[in-house]
């Protein structure tokens, strides 16, 4: 952690994250909440993802692909409010940066006027440069993100490792260094090898932040939801539980069940 973090108004910046290249890996987190978001924030977490997987952890969907600039926007406000000294970084929806680099500033813009945000991550390597550059030169910091791509689950034909082939690993370097060039502050990492993302982290000097891409990277992020077990069901492979908060959710509300229908609650103490 940074010196002067605990002092009172310490806040992270693009600038302060993009220091931490090459320190002592830290950790990132999805949240899409206040409440959850505050978590984080209380654990020193320095960067808040208000991810697309939004779609599927709160809204029922099976893919990121349906979730809306408006449903973005209402969930990064609610982080935006939760935290104090996070960076808030918003995760820009599927086709609301795609089409042109103008309707890309024009979305992105929101996200820091309406909701709060510190920055915006778009998707897409090499070929997403000349978008990152327009967001850059008008004041939006960019957070790039390569490898598995999940809004292009449609086109990769699921959600499949990449770079597992030498061609494809160096396509990825050659991604990273251009996002770099174009001017990201750091780069998730999204499914790859480990020795992949290792290449990539030593060839540029922002930090990368990797899920399900092994441990050289500078940084690691994993959705809160995940790594506190608030959803059952089997984890995927990179994910590791630091707690199974949804267990312990369904056995207070199975007593809770009980203690009304057994007239245990409410007691005397709780009347007024
Ligand atoms: O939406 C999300 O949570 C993400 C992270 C997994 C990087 O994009």
């Amino acid at each position: 952690m940074l010196p002067g973090m605990k002092k009172a108004g310490f806040k992270w910046t693009v600038d302060r994250i993009r220091a931490l290249k090459g320190a002592a890996p830290f950790a990132c987190v999805t949240a899409v909440d206040a409440v959850t978001s505050r978590w984080a924030d209380d654990a020193d977490i320095p960067v808040v993802l208000a991810g697309d997987s939004l779609a599927m952890t709160v809204l029922g969907y099976a893919t990121t692909l349906p979730v809306t600039v408006e449903q973005m926007l209402h969930h990064t406000a609610a982080v935006a409010r939760g935290t104090r000294r996070a960076l808030v970084v918003a995760d820009m929806p599927f086709l609301s940066y795609q089409a042109t680099a103008a309707r890309a500033v024009g979305n992105a813009g929101r996200f820091l006027k309406e909701a709060g945000a510190d920055a915006v991550k778009i998707e897409g390597g090499a070929f997403r440069a000349a978008t990152v550059r327009a967001l850059v030169r008008n004041g939006i910091p960019v957070m790039g993100h390569i490898g598995l791509l999940p809004q292009n689950v449609r086109a990769m034909g699921g959600y499949k490792v990449q770079g597992r082939k030498p061609a494809e690993a160096a396509a990825l370097v050659a991604d990273a260094r251009a996002l770099e060039k174009a001017g990201v502050f750091a780069i998730v990492l999204e499914g790859m090898p480990p020795a992949v993302a290792r290449r990539i982290t030593r060839a540029v000097r922002v930090p990368t932040i990797g899920i399900g891409a092994g441990p050289a990277c500078d940084a690691q992020i994993l959705v809160i939801h995940d790594l506190l077990g608030l959803v059952s069901g089997p984890a995927p492979r990179f994910v590791k539980r630091f707690a199974s908060l949804g267990a312990t959710a369904t056995r207070a509300l199975s007593a809770y069940r009980r203690d009304v229908a057994a007239g245990r609650f409410p007691g005397a103490e709780h009347g007024y």
